[in-house]
Order: structure tokens, then C-alpha cells, then sequence
């Protein structure tokens, strides 16, 4: 296939439903003069409860479905969606930028004397043999806690991010963190994010709390920069939604929750 890389074209960002959001902001944020499409799979949500094989191609599905679109790059904005294919999809379009998004870990150890890290992420993301390499390398460092959180995705794919049942859950699924002093958090989905507050009020204030949107989204940058591809022209981008589930409000909740306070 012959694919023509082009500055004006749109960078692509995907993930299994409304919570690569969080790391859209970020790339808004630092290069607000490009445009997007974004595009969540809901209809096949949540990804982090399903085999690695079958979120492998789907993940390859929607990149393929970007890719006719002409999007200059790929930001895989899922962690369980990159575990299971960014290596597959750099061998099949090597000459596209592409970025996936892994669980902040490093800066979470980095941020204390021996800190106890709680690492909240899917089933599939906690079980991957990436996240798993990922702690080897910092376990003299910190104590890290895997915590699988299946159902915490939910929440946000519904917009319910202020409500009392966000908060039982989490306080029964945080239960014996709250009265035991967790240092740092890692949010190793792109869906938690938007539960920032919450996580906070169940496990204290002075809990720090970790995700890796702003470090994918400069990686994106520095990639697009490399390959001569940044716009660098003084102008507003557009965003453009795009879902595999129609007619159930997502481009609206996506909008609310790339303009949400965090
Ligand atoms: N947002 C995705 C992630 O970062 C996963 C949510 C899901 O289970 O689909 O892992």
C-alpha cells in the first residue's frame, strides 16, 4: 500500500471508548494549531476484559479504518489496546508514526524514598507480560501494588463521574488502601483519569497520583517534529468524534469530557 504522509492530514487517536480522552487533552494542549479524529470503539467496550487476540484485531481495525482516512499518525490512546497489538501495527505500517500509551510507572517510583505505588489498570493490562517487564525494572525501588479494577471503566463510558454508586465502588475496591498509607498512584488506563478526585477522596489527599497522557503526547510530538510533520502554522485545530457505537451520545460525552476540569 502506498501512503502519502501529509502535514495537513489529522493525527489519529484511539481507544476502546471515551478514555483516551484524557490523553487527547494533552495532545490539544501542546499542539492545538493540528486536527484529531477521534475515534472510540464502544461498541465493543471494554476491551480490558477480553483476550489479547481479539483486542489485537479490533485495535488493528480501527487503526486500519484511521489509516483510509489519511491520518499523518496513530496515538493508541488505551493501554490494554497497546499491550495487545502496537507492536503488530508498527510492523504493518512501519513508516507511520505510531504511539501507544504504558502505565506511568517510573515517574510514580521516582516520586518518593521507597514508595508504596498502587498500579490501577485492566484485567488484561495487569495480566500482559509488558506491565510485568515494566515493574521487574522497578521493584528494588518501590512497593508496587498490581490492582486490577474490572467495572471502573464504566463509570466513565456512562458520564457518571460525580455519582454515589463511582463511590462505593471505589471505596469497596480501594478498601484496604484507605487506613494503609499508598504513596502514589498509577492510573494505567486511559479511562481513570476522569475518576482523579474520587481516588483521591478515598485514598487522601496527599496521594499522588500518576498517568501517562502528557509523556504520550510528547512522544507524538517529538515523532511528527523528526518526520517533518508538525503543522507549525498559527491556527485553532478541529476535533472530530467518531464512534463505532451510534446514536448514544458519545460525541457529547467526548466533548464534555475534553473540556472537563480535572
Ligand atoms: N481505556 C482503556 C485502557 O487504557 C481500557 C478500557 C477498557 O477496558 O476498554 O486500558
Amino acid at each position: 500500500m502506498t501512503y502519502c504522509l501529509q502535514k495537513d492530514r489529522p493525527i489519529a487517536v484511539f481507544d476502546s471508548g471515551v478514555g483516551g480522552i484524557s490523553v487527547l487533552r494533552e495532545l490539544v494542549h501542546i499542539m492545538p494549531e493540528e486536527d484529531y479524529i477521534y475515534y472510540g470503539d464502544s461498541k465493543h467496550a471494554p476491551y480490558g476484559i477480553k483476550d489479547r487476540e481479539e483486542v489485537r484485531e479490533l485495535t488493528i481495525a480501527a487503526a486500519n479504518r484511521l489509516f483510509d482516512q489519511g491520518c499523518k499518525g496513530l496515538v493508541v490512546a488505551c493501554n490494554t489496546a497497546t499491550s495487545a497489538a502496537v507492536r503488530s501495527l508498527r510492523e504493518m505500517y512501519p513508516y507511520i508514526p505510531i504511539v501507544g500509551i504504558e502505565p506511568a510507572v517510573k515517574p510514580a517510583v521516582l516520586s518518593g524514598e521507597h514508595p508504596r505505588v498502587l498500579v490501577m489498570a485492566t484485567p488484561m493490562t495487569i495480566r500482559a507480560d509488558k506491565l510485568k517487564r515494566l515493574m521487574e525494572q522497578y521493584e528494588s525501588q518501590a512497593e508496587l501494588i498490581p490492582l486490577p479494577c474490572p467495572g471502573l471503566m464504566d463509570f466513565i463510558e456512562r458520564g457518571d463521574l460525580n455519582g454515589d454508586d463511582l463511590h462505593r465502588y471505589l471505596t469497596e475496591l480501594l478498601y484496604e488502601y484507605s487506613n494503609d498509607r499508598i504513596d502514589a498512584v498509577v492510573l494505567g488506563c486511559t479511562h481513570y483519569p476522569f475518576a482523579t478526585k474520587q481516588i483521591r477522596q478515598v485514598l487522601g489527599e496527599h496521594v499522588k497520583i500518576f498517568d501517562g497522557g502528557a509523556g504520550t503526547a510528547r512522544q507524538m510530538q517529538h515523532l511528527l517534529k523528526e518526520g517533518g510533520l508538525l503543522r507549525g502554522e498559527l491556527r485553532k485545530g478541529q476535533v472530530t468524534f467518531e464512534n463505532s457505537l451510534e446514536g448514544a451520545g458519545k460525541e457529547e460525552l467526548c466533548r464534555r469530557l475534553l473540556e472537563l476540569e480535572l
